[in-house]
């Protein structure tokens, strides 16, 4: 039998998770700070959340989208994104009513695209990602931006570049569109057969067609900036205001245009310009989706967000040369030899765990000497031996590890002697 991972997705093996539940646990402290709370939504979804929402013409929803039928004949789809899902949670449950606006989401989890594997793109990856919906105040956007900025920069990340651009609204759109179906109507034949049905669908969509994206006609396609209306125009610059306002530098780009349909006003999305990166350096995206909550059935709305990959996360830590200690520690190793103090060091492991003491020991009879080096492997920061002379005692061997001292430690006063010295160890290292 050889049977290996499918395509596009990863084990995460146990001398990788300290690292994943460091930056997890970096992403809900951020989360707590900002207010934003956890929600957990189905890993799939009815199939029309997804085309109503990222969009029928989108690659995500023609091409990546892992879909089914299930046995009662409906159609189901492997979450692609976690918006669409947020939002209908939002209107499902009638979050509109909280007393509390706007709703400040944030959610973690597998996300699916059948996307061709590369560094930094997989089939299955984890997104982090926030919602803030209910409010079209611009310093909530400028909001949203800081928290993706602030847990980059909290995971040691220096070679970051924010790149903002305005979608404006609806009518700005509108006339946007009208100027680039000129453009490109007379030349459509040149482009894939994608492109040529977005033509008078969603036009917007041809500007990030991953097959046709060094056609000369792209880089002379009217630019959605200069049919902004006043409004629209208005909005930008007072998020521009309240970047600058937080000190985050920012390009604007007005070719930035988002692979999803949701989008209106602020688009934005950061990128690592660390050496060695990789092809793919944009490691967060996100925007402003007002008329979305209408769209799945709810009242009118407006909202913002972003996500970002753990994955790409985690390799933007290391093209910048990071290390991330883990940090996982152990207290106690516990060595009894022979049958009667295995029996006391069984018990005695499982006293040790009750009172919030990590405690580990060997479970293949190995020797004295293997299991120390075991214990030094797993940096202990006490060795426990019981032997025979030990038990007869009534004592255990007390050694801290750093140093080599050992004391001989009644039973009765052990637990209360690890803390103890625990906490003087503690006290020592954070000197
Ligand atoms: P997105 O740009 O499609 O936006 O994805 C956001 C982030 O998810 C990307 O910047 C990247 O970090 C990660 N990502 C996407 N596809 C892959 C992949 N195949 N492999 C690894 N990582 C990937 C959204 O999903 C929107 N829902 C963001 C948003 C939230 N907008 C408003 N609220």
């Amino acid at each position: 039998m050889d049977i290996k991972v499918p395509r596009g997705t990863q084990d995460i093996l146990p001398t990788e998770t300290g690292k994943w539940q460091a930056v997890e646990e970096l992403i809900r402290e951020q989360c707590r700070m900002y207010q934003y709370k956890e929600i957990r939504t189905p890993v799939f979804e009815h199939t029309e959340l997804f085309t109503r929402s990222v969009g029928d013409t989108t690659d995500i929803v023609q091409k990546e989208m892992y879909t089914f039928q299930d046995r009662g004949n409906r159609s189901l789809t492997l979450r692609p994104e976690g918006t669409a899902s947020a939002v209908r949670a939002f209107v499902e449950h009638k979050m509109f009513g909280y007393p509390d606006q706007p709703v400040k989401l944030y959610y973690m989890g597998p996300m699916f695209r059948y996307e061709r594997q590369q560094a930094g793109r997989y089939r299955q990856f984890v997104q982090f990602g926030i919602e803030a919906i209910g409010s079209a105040d611009p310093a909530i956007d400028a909001e949203v931006i800081s928290l993706a900025m602030s847990v980059y920069q909290n995971a040691g990340l220096k070679k970051l570049k924010l790149v903002i651009n305005s979608l404006g609204d609806k009518e700005s759109r509108v006339s946007h569109k009208t100027a680039l179906v000129s453009h490109f109507e007379p030349h459509i034949e040149e482009f894939c057969s994608d492109c040529q049905n977005r033509l008078q669908k969603n036009p917007l969509r041809i500007l990030d067609c991953k097959v046709d994206r060094n056609h000369p006609l792209m880089e002379t396609a009217p630019s959605l900036a200069d049919f902004l209306n006043e409004e629209s125009a208005a909005y930008f610059e007072k998020v521009k205001e309240y970047l600058t306002i937080l000190n985050i530098p920012f390009e604007v780009d007005p070719n930035l245009v988002r692979g999803l349909d949701y989008y209106n006003h602020t688009a934005f999305e950061i990128m690592s310009a660390a050496e060695g990166f990789g092809a793919i350096t944009t490691l967060a995206g996100g925007g402003r989706y007002n008329g979305l909550v209408e769209e799945l059935g709810g009242p009118d709305a407006p909202g913002i967000g972003f996500a970002m990959s753990i994955e790409r996360l985690l390799l933007a830590i290391e093209a910048e040369n990071n290390v991330w200690s883990d940090k996982s520690t152990l207290d106690v190793y516990v060595i009894g030899l022979g049958e009667a103090a295995k029996k006391k060091a069984v018990e005695l492991t499982y006293q040790l765990r009750q009172e919030k003491i990590t405690a580990e020991m060997d479970y293949l009879d190995r020797k004295m000497k293997t299991q120390m080096k075991s214990a030094d492997r797993l940096k202990a920061k006490f060795v426990l031996v019981i032997g025979d002379d030990e038990l007869e005692k009534e004592s255990a061997m007390l050694k801290e590890l750093a140093t080599g001292t050992q004391n001989l430690v009644p039973f009765s006063s052990l637990i209360d002697q690890i803390k103890t010295s625990s906490t003087q160890l503690e006290a020592e290292e954070n000197e």
